[in-house]
Formats: structure tokens, sequence, C-alpha cells
């Protein structure tokens, strides 16, 4: 069973969304440990019901960055964890934890990457400068994660078709529903190892 932490900062609808895959046998891994910024987000509130160690890293507990990178660090380590899921995470990963952790690192975004990703392009904003360009598509996409936001090799994506009077919000609303669908997908096979990387080329295997 490979072992996972998932980094959030917000509502954790992906990271309920894993959980459920994975207690109903869907996916071989088990969630160790919850890494949050906020205190307050709903999904530091799931991981307390659900009873899985959770680590409040902030600049209000540690101003210094590399006390952050080492109580991340430290954390990862003792749960010897296999993967990192960033499930609406809205800090930064540290340069070495990343290093350390290279293609064990995934995020999910709320746009089809590499357009309107990158630096100012989350939440409700991916979605207005979706339909303000007039695309036609829009969608979700799995990464690993390098140094750069929203850079890393692409693992999988799924479109759907932007329907007419749609809103950003109705967007957003729908494209999370696929976002539970492809991430736990990805992390699926992760998990059963079955994601091969061959230099930039990434192919999930049936
Ligand atoms: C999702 O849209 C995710 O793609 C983005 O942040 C949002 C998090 O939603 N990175 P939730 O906290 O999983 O409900």
């Amino acid at each position: 069973m490979k072992k996972i932490a998932i980094f959030v900062s917000g509502g954790g609808s992906n990271f309920k969304a894993i959980y459920n895959n994975i207690e109903n046998g869907n996916i071989p891994g088990l969630i160790e440990l919850v890494i949050t910024n906020n205190p307050q987000c709903n999904a530091k509130k799931f991981a307390l019901r659900i009873g899985i160690e959770t680590v409040i890293v902030n600049d209000h507990r540690y101003p210094n960055n590399k006390d952050k990178e080492n109580i991340i660090l430290d954390h990862l380590q003792n749960w010897n964890i296999d993967l990192i899921c960033l499930a609406g995470y809205m800090k930064m990963i540290p340069q070495n934890i990343i290093k350390l952790y290279q293609n064990k690192i995934l995020n999910i975004h709320p746009g089809l990457l590499p357009k309107f990703g990158g630096k100012g392009f989350f939440g409700i904003r991916i979605h207005k400068a979706v339909l303000d360009s007039g695309e036609k598509f829009s969608g979700a996409t799995v990464h690993f994660v390098d140094e750069i936001y929203d850079n890393g090799p692409i693992i999988a994506q799924r479109k759907i078709p932007i329907n007419k009077n749609e809103t950003p919000k109705s967007l957003e609303k729908r494209i999370l529903k696929i976002e539970h669908e492809i991430y736990s997908e990805v992390i699926k096979a992760f998990c059963e190892d079955r994601i091969i990387i061959d230099n930039t080329q990434i192919t999930i295997m049936e």
C-alpha cells in the first residue's frame, strides 16, 4: 500500500473524493498525513473527523521558511510517505521537498494546462479567464509538480464542452466533478505502479 500525504487549504472536496475511493477499495493506498496552512478550512475539519494526523504549517506558526520546510519534511519522512497529493493547496512547496520527491507530488488543476495556469490562475479566476477568452472547452489536469507553478509534466486531462450561458460558477461546479474522477484515477494508477515515466513521456498503463 502506498502511503499518501494530502496537502489542503480549502473545501477539501478532492481530499474527500480520494478518501472515499480508498475506503471503497478503489485506490490501494493509505492517507497517513494531512498538511494545511489554514487551520480553519473544511478540509482540516474533515481530516480531524476521520482521525488523520494533521499538521498546520503557516507563517503564523513558523515565520521562518526553513522551519516550515523542516517540519513538513520531518513528517513526510516519519510517515514514510510515497506520494504527496496537492488538493487545493494554496502554498508553494519548498524547492528542496520538490527535489526529494521528484515525480511523487501530484497536483490537480481546474483547467486545461498549459493554458490558464501559473501565477494568478487559481479558483474562480481560471473559469472567468476561460470564458472571457471564448474557449470552447475547459477541463481538469493532473500533473507532477516541479519548481514552477502548474508547469510539471501532465499525466492526465479531461475535457468538457462549455455550455451556452455558462458562468464561471457553473463551470467551476462542473469541473470540480470531473476533478474528483480524474484525480482518483491517476492516484489509483500511481498506487498500482502503472504510471510509466520515460524522459518527458508519461504513460498510464491499463
Ligand atoms: C480545485 O478546483 C482544485 O483543482 C484547485 O483548488 C480547488 C480545490 O477544491 N487546485 P477542494 O478544496 O478540493 O474542494
